[in-house]
């Protein structure tokens, strides 16, 4: 592919686990989309708080039927993730953990057919109020849980001491490096395909 010339026909998710609309995970989100759309991808963009997504009930009807037996928008952003070659995960550090939101989404990917994973790159932005120890357990969990699932962890983007909710927004090394993980994870996404 030649310098300049757009990717076509790649859908990129970003999923928003922070129930803070516009804080810290939301706006590093937003610069990994725009990357993305800059190197030719289209872009979604679920957030978890507004959507109505209920944690996993453990009955295991998934696993005798293939499907979850929860009538919710999880239907809706399993499909969206289907169709995406790359998602981003951004959560917010909740007392060492990702936040409920998007626990309980992950939570969901039980019921999941594990074909509808493979192949995908993950893009994990985690934020944290204290140092980057704090999202240490956060990063070990979902960083486990991607490559379980067959998928790709591309990159792993970290907001650390982002205190007050613009925190992020004042760090530019951190949302070039956003920006970049988007762009170039969608340039070199065919050549990746190729190799897996
Ligand atoms: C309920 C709650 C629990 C938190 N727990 C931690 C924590 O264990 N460690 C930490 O460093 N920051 C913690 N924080 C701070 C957030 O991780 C930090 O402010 C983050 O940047 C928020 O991201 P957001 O702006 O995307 O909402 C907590 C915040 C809340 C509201």
């Amino acid at each position: 592919m030649r310098r300049g010339e757009k990717v076509v026909g790649v859908n990129v998710l970003g999923v928003a686990g922070s129930p803070r609309r516009g804080g810290n995970t939301e706006t590093i989100l937003d610069e990994v989309l725009s990357g993305a759309r800059e190197a030719g991808a289209s872009t979604e963009k679920v957030v978890l708080a507004e959507a109505d997504i209920r944690p996993c009930r453990a009955c295991n009807a998934c696993s005798r039927t293939g499907s979850c037996v929860i009538k919710d928008d999880m239907a809706a952003a399993v499909e969206k993730m289907e169709a995406a070659g790359v998602l981003i995960l951004a959560t917010p550090v909740y007392w060492w953990g990702p936040t409920a939101q998007m626990k309980a989404f992950i939570d969901r990917w039980y019921g999941v057919p594990r074909e509808a994973f493979r192949g995908k790159r993950v893009i994990l932005a985690v934020s944290s109020g204290g140092s980057g120890s704090y999202a240490e357990l956060t990063i070990k969990m979902i960083g486990e849980i991607i490559p379980y699932l067959g998928m790709e962890n591309y990159r792993t983007l970290q907001a650390s001491g982002a205190n007050s909710k613009a925190s992020a927004q004042g760090n530019s090394k951190l949302l070039r490096e956003a920006w970049d993980a988007g762009f170039n994870s969608v340039k070199t996404l065919t050549e990746y395909k190729s190799r897996i």
